[in-house]
């Protein structure tokens, strides 16, 4: 597995926050190493998947350069982040309902400018995500491929992050560099790994103890102890995705049953359980 630098390129005092999750919330971080992963799929998915467990659940497009969320779930939103950025909108008038019942903030596509993490970028963000979390038991930020500085702040603000990777060693070797980065720089204790598109059972479990291997050996988070790798569970490749995807629709709606959605479930099930052990 290749080496990567311990900070990216462009990191600054200002551009390496440590992790300061906001307190009381739960806020989860869905990230990657690299794009087109399933990132959103999974961020939509699993936030039906944890409205039907009785949460209120929010997902915020935070992956303020490559939105898609709205394509996913065929949401023509006509205000979005971008204008409670700018002053034109409320808060409260971007928070949307979806059909999986659960309520989202899009991000709209004219927030490129955004993709640096400027002062503004990072006290508007700051600002909506401490406004917006009260009003739900879990929010789910489903950020940004990579290392950028916008991508690790808004990872920073989450208490558990959450990567997802598929098998492929592309994926896997920027999974790797991510979660290093996130160690050197968020002080964190453990990440959570999902493993989507798998092929075989057991893929996944054996796909992030040797991600830890490489990390014991290479990798020590501020406390000098190994970060650890929490394997959450697998999501298989299944050609139903592609096919809600392609109609815009929700998997776990178009065809709950399919292996991908049962997993999905599992998934929503061992993150509620795992959020709700630990004290508020
Ligand atoms: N478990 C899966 N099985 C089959 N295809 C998948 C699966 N997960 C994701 N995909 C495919 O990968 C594409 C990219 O997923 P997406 O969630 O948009 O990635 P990201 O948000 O990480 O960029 C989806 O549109 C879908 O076609
Ligand atoms: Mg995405």
């Amino acid at each position: 597995m290749s080496d990567v630098p311990l900070a990216p390129p462009n990191a600054d005092a200002d551009a390496a926050p440590q992790a300061r999750p906001i307190s009381g919330a739960r806020i989860v971080a869905i990230t990657s190493g690299k794009g087109g992963v399933g990132k959103t799929f999974v961020s939509a998915n699993l936030a039906a998947a944890l409205t039907r467990r009785g949460l209120r659940v929010l997902v915020l497009d935070a992956d303020l350069g490559l939105a898609n969320l709205d394509v996913v779930l065929n949401l023509y939103p006509k205000l979005t982040l971008h204008d409670v950025f700018t002053g034109k909108a409320q808060l409260r008038d971007v928070v949307l309902p979806t059909p999986g019942g659960f309520s989202v903030v899009l991000a709209g596509s004219g927030m490129v400018e955004y993709s640096r993490l400027t002062p503004e970028v990072r006290s508007e963000f700051l600002h909506v995500i401490q406004t917006i979390t009260p009003d739900y038991d879990i929010v789910l930020l489903d950020t940004g491929a990579g290392i950028s500085d916008v991508v690790l702040f808004s990872i920073s603000l989450a208490s558990e992050v959450l990567v997802v990777a598929t098998p492929e060693p592309t994926s896997l070797t920027d999974a790797y560099a991510a979660i290093k980065v996130l160690a050197a720089q968020q002080n964190r204790s453990h990440i959570r790994m999902v493993i989507n598109q798998t092929v075989r059972p057991g893929d996944g479990r054996a796909i992030t103890g040797q991600l830890q291997q490489v990390l014991n050996r290479f990798v020590a988070t501020g406390s000098g102890q190994p970060l650890r790798l929490i394997h959450m569970g697998d999501i298989p490749a299944d050609p139903s995705v592609r096919d809600a995807v392609m109609r815009r629709q929700l998997l776990l709606q178009q065809m709950p049953g399919c292996p991908a959605a049962l997993a999905i479930g599992q998934l929503a099930s061992k993150l509620q359980s795992t959020l709700l052990d630990q004290p508020r």
